[in-house]
């Protein structure tokens, strides 16, 4: 199982408050990373990254508001100079308010879920990289959605989202083409619905979604957080070694139907 291993590798995991990013910094860290967690919100960020402690791996947590280009070298800089390196980064941190319709759509709403989904990736992406390259290469894995492959038919759906996340899987190919020359390899994945905070809020403005969803998806559950740590561990590690600019859906088989 050598292969999956991520001894040795610093990891920085964006949205590690909750949710798939807190999964995925604690199933890095008992693969044998450090791993350092950022979001808006210091107290839950300390939590995981205590639980990470407990497991005898080092951990940092760093607030930063992804949206605001500027906090980001600031991010960057904290984890290097706390463990020295960046190996992998997981671009997890998103949003998704519901209502927001091509009708409803307004500019300021428009610009705080592209702010987060995609401008931010893109530069926390480039700053790392800058990391990665010194240190003779990394993996960097960005977190679509399959609502940034095929659009939601309910209207009450976050439409600028899907736009978002469909720029996430642009972006993970530009990247990987434009990086691959520093060793750094990007990758993605493509979540079906998951047991979060985000998606639960879901179900309250959209009455019925549940039961629609289970429907659609071939495996019948909905997802829960730690059905997409495997995959993280795979494309952060060197068993994905050959595998560059590839965005794996991870949902269940709904894509499917
Ligand atoms: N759940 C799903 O069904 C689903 C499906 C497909 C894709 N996704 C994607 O999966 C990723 C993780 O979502 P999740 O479902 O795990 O959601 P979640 O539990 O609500 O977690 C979202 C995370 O993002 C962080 N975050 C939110 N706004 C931020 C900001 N402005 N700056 C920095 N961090 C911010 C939050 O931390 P703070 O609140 O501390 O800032 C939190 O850690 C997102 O990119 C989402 O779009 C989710």
């Amino acid at each position: 199982m050598d292969r999956f291993s991520l001894k040795g590798k610093v990891a920085l995991v964006t949205g590690g408050t909750r949710g798939m990013g807190e999964a995925t910094a604690i199933g890095f860290a008992e693969a044998g990373a450090d791993v350092a967690v950022t979001g808006r919100k210091l107290p839950e960020l300390e939590q995981v990254a205590d639980k990470i402690r407990k497991l005898r791996r080092k951990s940092i947590a760093v607030t930063a508001h992804l949206g605001h280009v500027e906090e980001i070298q600031s991010l960057v800089d904290k984890v290097v100079k706390e463990f020295g390196k960046i190996d992998i980064l997981v671009n997890n941190a998103g949003t998704n308010p519901a209502l927001s319709s091509t009708m409803e759509m307004t500019e300021k709403l428009w610009d705080a879920v592209m702010n987060l989904n995609l401008k931010g990736l893109f530069f926390l992406s480039q700053a790392v990289a800058k990391v990665m390259k010194e240190h003779g290469g990394g993996a960097i894995i960005n977190v679509a959605s399959i609502a940034g492959v095929k659009p939601e038919l309910n209207p009450q759906a976050a439409h600028v989202y899907s736009i978002s996340k469909a720029g996430v899987i642009m972006a993970t190919q530009v990247m990987a083409v434009d990086l691959a020359p520093y060793k750094i390899r990007v990758n993605g994945i493509a979540p079906g619905l998951v047991k979060t905070k985000m998606s639960l809020s879901g179900f309250e403005v959209m009455p019925g979604r549940e039961e629609m969803l289970l429907k659609r998806t071939p495996l019948r559950r909905l997802g829960e957080p730690d059905d997409v740590v495997g995959a993280m561990i795979y494309f952060a590690s060197d068993a994905s070694a050959w595998v560059t600019g590839k965005t794996l859906e991870v949902d269940g088989g709904e894509l499917l139907t």
